[in-house]
């Protein structure tokens, strides 16, 4: 099958759940905690919902997996792989940072990522092979060959007060080596950030597929260099990411090293 069809499946998807993310973005929410700062609420659960039944619609017979308690692993060679809010301590503040991510992978090789900013009206989208586009129009990532000069991202992962490999080694290392670094609190769009060159790198740990399964492939497909900490390949069962242009990702992996990896 032609991998537009699963990209325009992902964008249906993506926009009926979006238009549901903005229009309560002011309403009351039912908040839960998965852990001490963990947040979930209503709205992530009913955009799940809104996601699970649109892809499910269009494929019955595909696996999907989303982050709150979605699993349907009935052996298919087809893979979903759903972040429904990807930011919700942002959404929770109504800080305006946040997205919806879908991937597919087939054979543990992502066909097709989207990433979809509702409050910017961003659609972020890569096929494998076919490279990486914003709102339909290529995207490249930037071409900084200095960390020194270079604008970073990177988050904390949620066990920051429990944990001492919580990034904040790497966080200092890194702030006294390049321009200036931003914690925004979506990975998945501080993935397409590096995609699309308004960032020129990012790093974080401890993350889950639904964070990096679709950025990671849009940050390959625009160009860019996505690997572990040692280097190694990425995948998105992988907990590390390292995304860059490529051009400073060998200076990023020396930072690395000077704290726990
Ligand atoms: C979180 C965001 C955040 C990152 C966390 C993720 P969530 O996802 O991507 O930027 O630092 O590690 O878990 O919980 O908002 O879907
Ligand atoms: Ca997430
Ligand atoms: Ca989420």
């Amino acid at each position: 099958m032609n991998l537009d069809t699963y990209l325009k499946a992902a964008e249906r998807a993506a926009k009926k759940a979006g238009l549901m993310i903005i229009q309560n973005i002011r309403s009351n929410r039912e908040i839960s905690f998965k852990g001490e700062v963990d947040l979930v609420t209503n709205f992530d659960r009913q955009s799940q919902e809104i996601i699970r039944d649109s892809l499910l619609g269009d494929f019955p017979d595909h696996d999907i997996i989303a982050e709150e308690g979605l699993k349907k692993e009935k052996g298919s060679d087809f893979k979903w792989i759903v972040d429904p809010i990807d930011g919700t301590t942002n959404y929770v503040h109504g800080f305006p940072v946040f997205c919806i991510s879908i991937a597919v992978e087939k054979g543990g090789k992502t066909l097709v990522g989207l990433v979809f900013d509702p409050m910017r009206g961003e659609l972020f989208a890569a096929k494998r092979e076919g490279g990486a586009s914003l709102n339909n129009k290529k995207i490249h990532v930037s071409c900084i060959e200095e960390l020194d000069k270079s604008l970073l991202t990177t988050g904390f992962p949620y066990d920051i007060r429990e944990s001492d490999m919580n990034n904040l080694d790497h966080f200092s290392n890194f702030a006294v080596r390049c321009q200036a670094i931003r914690r925004c609190g979506s990975a998945a769009l501080d993935l397409c950030s590096v995609a699309c060159g308004r960032a020129d790198g990012f790093w974080e740990l401890k993350l889950s597929p639904w964070d990096t399964a679709a950025g990671a492939l849009i940050v390959k497909e625009a160009g860019g260099c996505v690997t572990d900490f040692h280097n190694k390949r990425f995948d998105p069962g992988k907990k590390q990411v390292l995304a860059s242009n490529g051009k400073i990702h060998k200076q990023m992996l020396e930072v690395l090293k000077l704290g726990k990896i």
